[in-house]
């Protein structure tokens, strides 16, 4: 049966995107996604940078179904269940040492709000009521619900809602390649890093709860990872002030940066990790709050327990579906297979784009790269907002059957990039394939909108 997509006028979904109206998908299997009239997308960034295993994992959907018939919806506040403490188990065996525990959610950005909180109750167990600030940093992106839009340092996003937005103090990221303060690595000597320890003293470090960072920056600034250092000064200035550490690897976690944690490629730990997007391989809604021993500890001896909560937290069926893709990560060495290929599909990209004169920079990590696109390449100017050249670009690339990621917001409300974050399984073939038909969408807008001017 074809099913008519829902689009302004018609049907009952709201949909995500109202124009044009979506096409209706059907099937994905591997890194293929197919719609009802039978046209194939490569899904070269999994979505949104979601699927790493690749679809259709049978094992995952057997785990499920099991699952569902041995217990399906058990109460996390009246038991805990084999299922959640075999992925709490699963993923500490990869975690940075001392990331014992793991409060399992939905979302990526409730994941962010519970450690958010959880910050300021291990402060009031360590009996430092007086602390509740959280810090982030602008261009920055961890969720769009009010806590964790409160923290993302998006301009487009926060705008709409700035009035009702809680009091979360940003700093400039590590994003060298617009620098803040117009200083060129290693020059600059981290000053980016050193803004997070002026405005703590600014606002007075008694008051400080929490610094919530992107371990490597993805959504807004598109793949961009931090330069060498940046991380272990800024756990050195949390540990200076007692501010908790909370690193976002929604995006870039579960091997997406070719380590189980991005994180661990600087060796820096942080007292709290959020997880979420591949934790479940795309196949179910699961993120986690991963916590330090000591914090932990902390809780149970001075706090009472976390006050927090949610009807699907701990949810067994979620979790059967995580540990199902950790299971496949090991067996087939996923996350090894991340870091042996990386560099390669960031040499495809650099090698069939760099040379453009619209292409100002190619980043990344693992398979987690960026093509930021610039209207002028020597000063790095980017195009207006209301040129739309990412979602133009992007679009091509759907056209083409190519499925990328779009990421704006990398100059104040400018600035434009694609993502390309394919699944772990994509081979070197498809690496060209993508970086070929990325080159020709750029040249089809770029050129065309040159012309139109
Ligand atoms: C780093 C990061 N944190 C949090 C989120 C929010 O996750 P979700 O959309 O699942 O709420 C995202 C989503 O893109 C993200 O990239």
């Amino acid at each position: 049966m074809t099913v008519k997509a829902s689009s302004r006028r018609e049907g009952n979904v709201f949909p995500r995107r109202l124009n044009p109206p979506l096409p209706v998908a059907v099937k994905s299997d591997g890194v293929w996604i197919e719609d009802q009239e039978g046209k194939r997308y490569l899904d070269a960034s999994g979505g949104a940078i979601v699927v790493n295993a690749g679809h259709g994992r049978v094992e995952i959907a057997q785990a499920v179904y099991d699952q569902i018939l041995a217990y399906d919806y058990i109460h996390p506040t009246m038991f805990t269940t084999p299922a959640a403490e075999s992925l709490g188990s699963a993923l500490a065996a990869h975690a940075p040492e001392g990331i014992g525990r793991f409060y399992f959610l939905s979302g990526g950005g409730e994941a962010v709000e519970a450690a958010i909180k959880l910050a300021r109750q291990i402060h009031l167990a360590n009996r430092r009521p007086e602390k509740f600030r959280l810090i982030s940093r602008w261009k920055s992106y961890h969720g769009l619900s009010l806590g964790a839009l409160s923290a993302m340092g998006r301009t487009t996003f926060r705008t709409p809602f700035a009035p009702m937005l809680a009091d979360a103090v940003h700093i400039p990221p590590p994003y060298c390649l617009r620098c803040s303060y117009g200083l060129t690595f290693p020059d600059c000597r981290l000053r980016c890093a050193l803004a997070l320890e002026e405005t703590i003293l600014n606002m007075g470090p008694e008051t400080v709860s929490a610094f919530l960072a992107e371990t490597v920056s993805g959504g807004t600034l598109a793949a961009y990872p931090p330069p060498p250092g940046y991380l272990q000064a800024i756990r050195d200035i949390c540990d200076a002030y007692d501010v908790i550490l909370i690193l976002d690897e929604v995006l870039c976690g579960m091997g997406r940066t070719g380590h189980w944690f991005a994180c661990q490629h600087d060796g820096v730990v942080p007292d709290l990790v959020t997880l979420g997007k591949g934790l479940a391989g795309g196949t179910v809604p699961l993120s986690a709050v991963g916590v330090n021993n000591a914090h932990f500890e902390a809780i149970c001896s001075h706090g009472g327990g976390f006050v927090h909560g949610g009807t699907f937290s701990h949810h067994p069926v979620a979790a059967a579906a995580g540990l199902a893709l950790v299971r496949i990560l090991e067996r087939e060495r996923l996350v090894e297979r991340v870091a042996e290929w990386g560099p390669a599909l960031g040499e495809t990209l650099s090698n069939h784009l760099s040379d453009l004169p619209w292409v100002g920079d190619v980043r990344g990590r693992g398979f987690l790269w960026g093509v930021e696109l610039v209207n002028d390449r020597a000063s790095n100017t980017p195009f207006p907002r209301d040129q739309q050249v990412t979602e133009k670009v992007w679009q091509a690339l759907f056209d083409r059957g190519i499925i990328t990621y779009k990421s704006t917001g990398l100059a104040g409300v400018d600035g434009d990039a694609i993502i390309v974050a394919p699944p772990f399984v994509m081979d070197s073939a498809d690496f060209e394939y993508v970086a070929r038909n990325i080159r020709t969408a750029i040249e089809q807008v770029l050129a065309d909108q040159n012309r139109e001017r």
